[in-house]
């Protein structure tokens, strides 16, 4: 039997919410897992890929055994059944950049879960993968909109279980995605955050996330650039996105851009701008990274409101 599920890229904390808010967007990474007859071939993974700005090289570094994420997501789910992974062969078609902020792990955790829960006959249920996933994975802010599509609001309780909610993005607004030719692992970006942070720091999120939710709610541009700042994790992030500083000042010179944020734990960032001039904010961004021998993709795009299905493959 094989089982192949197609799982949207991710930006998560999107501004002011660090660690609990993420939206799918349309980039995929298909998981495809075979039940292999021939006894004793163990497991064999392979990535292929399917985008320029998926690098022979960054897929080089991805382990291909029962270290890989893939395969270690599988094992869990048959072992939470008493059940241990056979004969597998797991094949991923990657569209997503490698350590970029744009969700690659969680979409190979979330495409192997479904995979896997399917070959098994679904012992788990939708909020027990949910909440697997971001167990294994670590970060529900990518999980969530992998598995809903949509733009969330999420948090993984102690108990193991995760609340979320779907917001409207208006559709008024664009999102343009900046993904820099250069890697940030999340281990490297999650050491440079201090254990505590000022109360006024905390505060100053806590009053964007709620500017943020009414913002988009009522789709006001105007609350939605006073929201879409941060305290808890870009001011000690930037200096590790080489040309992140220069992007915002060069920004603020077009005036329907609403803010400028780091795409989860960066590299990769995110304009988020009413519609016009959208041609200018690239050009900006774009000449910024060049001045400084940095190449990029640029694209705007719509959240994908599909989260995690499976496909034919
Ligand atoms: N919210 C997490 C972070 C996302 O910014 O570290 C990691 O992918």
């Amino acid at each position: 039997m094989k089982v192949s599920v197609k799982v949207p890229a991710t930006s998560a904390n999107i501004g002011p919410g660090f660690d609990c808010m993420g939206l799918a967007l349309p980039l995929y990474n298909t998981v495809t897992i075979e039940e292999t007859v021939l006894p004793g071939t163990g497991v064999e993974i392979n990535v292929i890929s399917e985008s320029e700005a998926v690098s022979a090289m960054s897929i080089e570094h991805i382990p291909l055994d029962e270290n890989s994420l893939a395969y270690k997501a599988v094992e869990l789910l048959y072992n939470s059944i008493g059940q241990t992974p056979g004969e597998l062969k797991i094949t991923i078609k990657s569209q997503i950049p490698i350590a970029r902020g744009l969700g690659s792990s969680s979409s190979v955790v979330v495409g192997s879960l479904i995979a896997a829960n399917e070959l098994l006959g679904r012992p788990a249920d939708d909020a027990a993968l949910l909440s697997i996933a971001c167990e294994l994975e670590g970060h529900p802010d990518n999980i969530t909109p992998a598995i809903t599509g949509g733009l969330v609001i999420t948090s993984q309780e102690e108990d193991g279980s995760v609340v979320y909610r779907k917001l409207n993005w208006p559709e008024e607004w664009a999102i343009t995605v900046c993904i820099p030719d250069f890697e940030l692992s999340t281990d490297i970006a999650r050491s440079v955050l201090p254990k505590e942070v000022p109360m006024k720091d905390a505060i100053f999120n806590t009053k964007r996330l709620g500017m943020f939710i009414q913002a988009v709610n009522t789709k006001d541009s105007e609350l939605m650039r006073y929201a879409l700042q941060d305290r808890l994790h870009q001011p000690y992030r930037i200096k590790l996105i080489q040309g992140l500083e220069d992007i915002i000042n060069n920004l603020r010179h077009i005036e329907n851009v609403l803010g400028c944020v780091i795409s989860g734990a960066g590299s990769s960032i995110l304009v988020i701008s009413e519609k016009n001039n959208l041609d200018n904010i690239k050009s900006v961004v774009k000449e910024t990274w060049e001045n400084q021998n940095i190449k990029c993709i640029i694209k705007t795009m719509s959240i994908e409101q599909s989260g995690a299905k499976i496909v034919e493959d």
